[in-house]
């Protein structure tokens, strides 16, 4: 087990890719506080987990709200005694162009994804520093990395977490703390399902991927073990796409 004995928060945990992590770093050994501001999803995560044999704990957090990410970090730390991984998967899309992007829309889309990843990092941090060290996985998206229309703020706060997730890294070296960035292409997840497609046009768009299809929340835990890992213990400020070789090259 490759994780085995490590105390982690994993945000977003009550559905799709921040699920499919929890689980697996479960499988690995480690005790899990799953975060999510659907608390009934988090305590689903929570539960499958005790009933493998680990601490799993839910834990009703909004990621955007400063108060509430501080209460997080202490809880975890008063029910696990550390903080040794925290993988920050919290994140909301509201598709629309720019023209038609509300203030309060971009706000919200900034604040969950961005501020949130931010605030939990933070704190995470400041315990993980106290400990000697620890590993900070965030979640940005091919989306960070290339533009697609009605996506304007979601690819803004993708952007930014790659900049966070570099800048923390040179910071937070001289502490132990490794922080390194996931960017998952076209996932099977309910948050697919805020910017409906049709069946032709998701069958249009597995076609055009490399590997002939779009991927699961399970494609996305070996690459968030191996970060959380002492396999990688020399990576940091690093982002690895998993998304099939969709964005390896243009044909
Ligand atoms: N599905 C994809 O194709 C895809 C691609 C690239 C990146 N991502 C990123 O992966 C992450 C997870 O996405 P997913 O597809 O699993 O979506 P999902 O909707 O299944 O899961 C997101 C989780 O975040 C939680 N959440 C939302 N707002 C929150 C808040 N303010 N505080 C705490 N929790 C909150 C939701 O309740 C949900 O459980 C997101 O950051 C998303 O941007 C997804």
């Amino acid at each position: 087990m490759r994780l085995n004995g490590k105390a982690a928060i994993v945000t977003g945990g009550g559905s799709g890719i921040g699920q499919g992590i929890a689980l697996a770093y479960a499988r690995e050994g480690a005790d899990v506080v799953v975060a999510d501001i659907n608390l009934a999803g988090a305590q689903s995560t929570a539960a499958e987990i005790s009933r493998a044999g680990r601490k799993g704990i839910a834990i009703r957090t909004d990621v955007s709200d400063p108060d509430a990410v501080q209460a997080l970090a202490d809880e975890a730390v008063a029910a696990l005694g550390r903080i040794d991984v925290l993988v920050n998967v919290a994140g909301i899309t509201i598709p629309l162009p720019i023209l038609d992007t509300t203030p309060e829309h971009w706000d919200r889309v900034l604040d969950v994804n961005l501020k949130g990843t931010f605030l939990c990092l933070q704190a995470a941090a400041r315990q993980m520093a106290v400990q000697g060290g620890g590993a900070i996985i965030n979640t940005t998206s091919v989306l960070g990395l290339h533009a697609r229309r009605s996506r304007g703020a979601y690819c803004a706060s993708k952007a930014g977490i790659i900049m966070l997730t570099r800048t923390a890294a040179l910071e937070f070296g001289s502490l132990g703390i490794r922080v390194n960035a996931i960017a998952p292409g076209s996932i099977e997840t309910p948050l697919m399902n805020s910017a409906p497609a049709s069946r032709e046009e998701l069958a249009r768009k597995a076609a055009a991927i490399p590997l002939k299809r779009r991927g699961t929340a399970a494609d996305l835990t070996g690459p968030a073990i191996f970060l959380a890992s002492d396999d990688a213990l020399y990576v940091t400020g690093e982002v690895v796409v998993v998304d099939g070789g969709m964005t390896a090259g243009i044909e």
